[in-house]
């Protein structure tokens, strides 16, 4: 428990000038949570041959399903590989360090879906949560995601549907 406390205070340092710290009784929350984890899937491999751009659109779509319309963190990380790049600020590369960071507090999120897009091969998935109103970008290698960005993200001007979706 102090060990989660330490490292959740160490993770959120950075973010100082980025966004407002969380309070401590909200880190308090938060690792009181970690132990309310639902089932952790095993990490995304990529398929070969690549799968088809209507494919990959088939299965950004599944996961925005999950992530945040039905808040299903176990059958969203089915579609994240063990090496994802992941630029948030608060998190560390991999698989492990963003199913740490989200597992414990995902389900009990206040979150509003607001729209989602694929263009191949990248996805992004806009919403309202308590952390603000968030647009969180991925990159899709192999049918699944292997890179993410959440940090000042603008949604796409140009939404017209990918000639080849
Ligand atoms: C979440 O997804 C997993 C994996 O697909 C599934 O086994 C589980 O039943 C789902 N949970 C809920 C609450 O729908
Ligand atoms: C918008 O995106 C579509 C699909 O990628 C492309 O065909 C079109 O040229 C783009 N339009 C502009 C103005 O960039």
């Amino acid at each position: 428990m102090r060990l989660t406390s330490l490292i959740i205070t160490a993770l959120l340092a950075p973010l100082g000038g980025l966004a407002a710290p969380l309070a401590a009784d909200s880190i308090v929350t938060l690792e009181a949570r970690q132990g309310n984890c639902p089932p952790k899937p095993k990490p995304c491999v990529r398929i070969v041959p690549d799968p088809t751009p209507q494919e990959y659109k088939a299965r950004f779509e599944q996961f925005a399903e999950a992530f945040i319309y039905k808040k299903n963190i176990t059958r969203a990380f089915e579609f994240i590989t063990q090496d994802y790049i992941n630029h948030n600020p608060m998190a560390q590369n991999g698989f492990d360090s963003a199913w740490g960071i989200l597992c414990g507090i995902w389900n009990n999120q206040n979150l509003t879906p607001l729209r989602t897009l694929y263009q191949h091969p990248m996805g992004r998935v806009n919403y309202r949560s308590g952390f603000g109103t968030i647009i969180d970008r991925f990159r899709w290698e192999g049918g699944c995601i292997a890179e993410h960005w959440d940090s000042g993200e603008k949604w796409p001007t140009n939404t017209t549907a990918d000639p080849a979706l």
